[in-house]
């Protein structure tokens, strides 16, 4: 059996992780499930930066579809989860591995490799980062809307946290130059901001 298709019998019977599937260009992510959690004012009231992650434990794909989803998703109403200037959608949201970073496709609700490379080293300037099991790169234009965009996201995933019991922050120490060109961003693109996201340290 081929690697590819080992990972995709692993995917059937669900639990798979992103690091597990070498070689495997297209991640199709769950449904997320966009309904439920605390009430947003509660999720308000108990969002708080988390540097302290259980490197033990793996975020399983359901929630980080769902992470996916609250950061940059297209919600029931064919809109996405943030609103853009213009309505451009010109945000571009990545996640890494040790294998190499993903891009996420909202309206095919899945990651689609774009580079077998790891790029958390270039990210790594606090020692908690290594423990992470999520890392999220977001790049968008280099200008404030762009900038806005980024934290329109990775607000609700804050949110999400808050309401799910994980720990997440974002982080804009981070070697962008060398993230931006080893994505080969062009045409005023740029790596904005990195948040690391995982259960709490018991
Ligand atoms: C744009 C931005 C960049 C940040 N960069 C980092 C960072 O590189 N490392 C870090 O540990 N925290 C970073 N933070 C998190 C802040 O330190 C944190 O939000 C602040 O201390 C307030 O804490 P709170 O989020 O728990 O209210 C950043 C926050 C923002 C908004």
């Amino acid at each position: 059996m081929k690697a590819k298709d080992i990972f995709l019998v692993a995917l059937c019977m669900g639990g798979v992780l992103l690091g597990d599937a070498p070689g495997a260009d297209v991640k199709k992510l769950p449904a997320p499930d966009t309904h439920g959690g605390i009430p947003v004012m509660d999720a308000i009231n108990k969002r708080v930066s988390g540097r302290l992650y259980d490197k033990n434990r793996a975020v399983d794909d359901q929630t980080l579809s769902e992470i996916l989803w609250a950061a940059w998703g297209v919600n029931t109403l064919g809109k996405r989860t943030i609103p853009t200037a213009r309505n451009l959608q010109n945000m571009k949201l990545y996640v890494m591995t040790e294998q190499g970073v993903w891009i996420y496709n909202a309206r095919e609700n899945q990651l689609e490799k774009v580079l077998d490379k790891n790029l958390i080293p270039h990210t790594a300037t606090q020692g908690f980062v290594n423990d992470a099991p999520v890392h999220l790169l977001y790049a968008a234009q280099d200008d404030q809307w762009g900038r806005c965009h980024v934290g329109s996201a990775y607000q609700n995933v804050y949110l999400y946290a808050a309401s799910k019991g994980l720990s997440t922050v974002i982080r804009g120490l981070i070697d962008s130059d060398a993230l931006t060109r080893e994505l080969g961003l062009t045409g005023g693109e740029r790596v904005i901001a990195h948040q690391t996201i995982g259960w709490p340290e018991k």
